[in-house]
């Protein structure tokens, strides 16, 4: 068996933490999702693509349990979200991290505080028990406790404050982390380490996750499945090559720019 039949059939066993069917939403006139079917395995990496104003952030959204569609199905981890109601809705955000732009981290807390903030708010265990957790999980984004827990955000560089990010995102130790644009605004070598973050993520805790990325180079270094997203519609999903001989014209423009912009 070659490497790669093996990983297939590694995917093919993999359930599935998350089942989207024919989702569909629209704020007012406008219809942003035109009906989505996604299927994501247990521990593997998804990445969407596509343009700005798609419908990426939104579709994100309702994996988050921040939004409800007009219908459709949303099945994460066994739970169909469309019909919960808000106290087990909490329940459910609670259990998943979230990388978002907006979601930076608290400027008022020192680093050890930002990571504790969830530990603090969800779980009941003493001070001691927080300290440590903290600590395991600071470490595991390869930050040395004794020297950033007493630091503030502002003090540390752009890379670290993500590797920060992704130490509060894991607090709750997830199944599922969601990101939303992380690399955007940072630089290539950041942008190499939070990529290296989410594939950490993944073989270090099994972590399943969703990423929204405009960063092609990336995206094919992380994906185990892409997805490109086109006015609220999945035109191609696949590997790699699935997107790269994507006959769709806006596939072909975006990566054409993308190729111009790269040479
Ligand atoms: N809460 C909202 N109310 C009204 N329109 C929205 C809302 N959120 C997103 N939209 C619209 O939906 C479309 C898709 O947005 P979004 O998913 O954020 O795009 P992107 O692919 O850039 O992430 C955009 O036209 C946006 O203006
Ligand atoms: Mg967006």
């Amino acid at each position: 068996m070659t490497d790669n039949t093996a990983t297939v059939a590694q995917e093919n066993l993999a359930p599935m933490l998350i089942q989207v069917r024919d989702l569909k939403k629209s704020f007012g006139q406008q219809q942003v999702l035109k009906g989505i079917d996604l299927q994501i395995p247990q521990g593997s990496v998804c990445v969407i693509l596509g343009g700005s104003g798609m419908g990426k952030s939104v579709l994100l959204k309702h994996l988050a349990g921040l939004l409800k569609p007009d219908s459709g199905e949303i099945i994460v981890d066994g739970e169909d979200l469309v019909p919960m109601r808000d106290k087990h809705l909490q329940n459910y955000r609670r259990k998943i991290g979230k990388v978002f732009q907006e979601g930076a981290l608290f400027d008022s807390m020192n680093i050890f505080d930002n990571v504790a903030f969830p530990m603090r708010e969800h779980l009941k265990v003493s001070e001691e028990d927080i300290r440590a957790k903290v600590e395991h999980k600071l470490k595991l984004f390869s930050l040395n406790p004794a020297e950033v827990n007493s630091k503030y955000p502002s003090e540390l560089s752009g890379g670290m404050r993500k590797r920060v990010a992704l130490a509060r995102a894991v607090a709750l130790e997830p199944k599922l982390l969601l990101y939303d644009e992380p690399t955007t605004g940072l630089d290539p070598i950041t942008t190499d380490q939070v990529d290296q973050l989410i594939l950490h993520a993944k073989s270090e805790l099994g972590v399943t996750s969703v990423v929204i990325s405009h960063d092609i180079a990336s995206a094919f270094h992380i994906a185990d499945q892409l997805l490109f997203i086109y006015k609220g519609e999945i035109v191609v999903r696949g590997k790699r090559e699935d997107i790269l001989n994507c006959p769709h014209p806006y596939v072909h423009q975006f990566l054409e720019k993308w190729r111009q912009k790269n040479q």
